[in-house]
């Protein structure tokens, strides 16, 4: 991280001066990551959204992210500065079929991603981020569950918990689904002595190649923590900036196909135009509020 030019100086005034924490998860463009106060995770997002003493929320990532943090403190404002910055793996499940599929299977519980709409969290028992999607499903007394919408965290958080039944969702994130077995033994081969990192979203055939399956703040615990000093990072590319910034003297190797689209439209003259309207304002409808509050406040609660 360099010296801030003057749009981001700008930003970190009116941020001050109006009473604004800014938050951006770890796929944001790298002068974004910048000026934010917190860079993290879904869960680590989440969790200081409740804790910002701040009136206003900024929230610098996909609509879903900045929906939860309004749920979760509906007292803030909260501003997403391009809400056409969306995930669409959030919208691959709409609540007629989620409650048909419910009907067809009535002692299950319903764990909703946090990559979903407010209106999905809203018809679950229990949310989930990929940093602690095991420890939900562990916790749960019933042995049968169902995960939407991403049928690869399903499939892993299944892998780990052989005694739970988890009943799969077709949904996926196109920029994991898109990271193949090839690429990640190209990147082995051009560097042998570096470990590999992936993201509970790949494909299990990915997966399975890994030395460690993490969050994205997962994989930087585990590059801090880790012995060796090369990675290959089997994630949305944005998270090699924070890697290196953070981890000093260890090597990240992207790989460059894994862009997101959505997380990369927001952009340092948006977040300034939001800090001088001071929106778009997320708002959530009080009932879809209400409905969140549990099933984000039960993931929170889970050690
Ligand atoms: P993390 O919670 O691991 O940052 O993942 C969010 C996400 O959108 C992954 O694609
Ligand atoms: Fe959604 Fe995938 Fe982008 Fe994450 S990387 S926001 S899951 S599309």
């Amino acid at each position: 991280m360099g010296d801030l030019n003057p749009t981001q100086q700008r930003i970190r005034e009116l941020a001050r001066e109006k009473d604004v924490i800014i938050l951006a998860h770890n796929y944001q463009v790298p002068e974004v990551q910048d000026i934010a106060d917190i860079i993290g995770d879904s869960l680590v997002l989440a969790m200081k959204a409740t804790k910002a003493k701040q009136s206003v929320i900024l929230f610098c990532g996909v609509d879903f992210m900045a929906e939860s943090a309004k749920a979760l403190s509906p007292e803030k404002k909260v501003i997403h500065p391009v809400p056409g910055a969306q995930c669409p793996m959030a919208h691959m499940v709409d609540v007629e079929s989620l409650e048909r599929f419910k009907e067809q299977h009535p002692g299950a519980s319903v764990v909703a991603y946090v990559n979903t709409t407010a209106e999905i969290k809203a018809h679950s028992d229990i949310c989930c981020t990929s940093a602690n999607a095991v420890k939900v499903v562990a916790s749960l007394p019933e042995g049968e569950v169902i995960m939407v919408p991403d049928t690869n965290l399903g499939a892993y958080v299944q892998s780990q918990l052989p005694d739970k039944k988890v009943l799969l969702w077709p949904g996926y994130c196109h920029v994991h689904q898109n990271i193949t077995v090839e690429q990640i033994e190209a990147e082995k081969a051009k560097h042998p002595d570096a470990l590999v990192i992936v993201h509970p979203e790949c494909t299990m055939d990915v997966i399975e190649l890994a030395d460690r399956v993490a969050s994205t703040e997962g994989m930087l615990r585990f590059a801090v923590e880790s012995e060796s000093r090369e990675f290959i990072i089997g994630t949305e590319e944005g998270l090699a900036y924070r890697l290196s910034n953070e981890v000093p003297g260890k090597v990240f190797h992207r790989l460059e196909t894994a862009i997101c689209p959505n997380m990369k439209k927001i952009r340092l003259e948006d977040v300034l135009k939001a800090l001088e309207d001071m929106g778009p304002e997320i708002y959530l409808d009080p009932a879809i509020i209400e409905g969140n509050r549990l099933p984000l406040e039960r993931m929170l609660a889970v050690k």
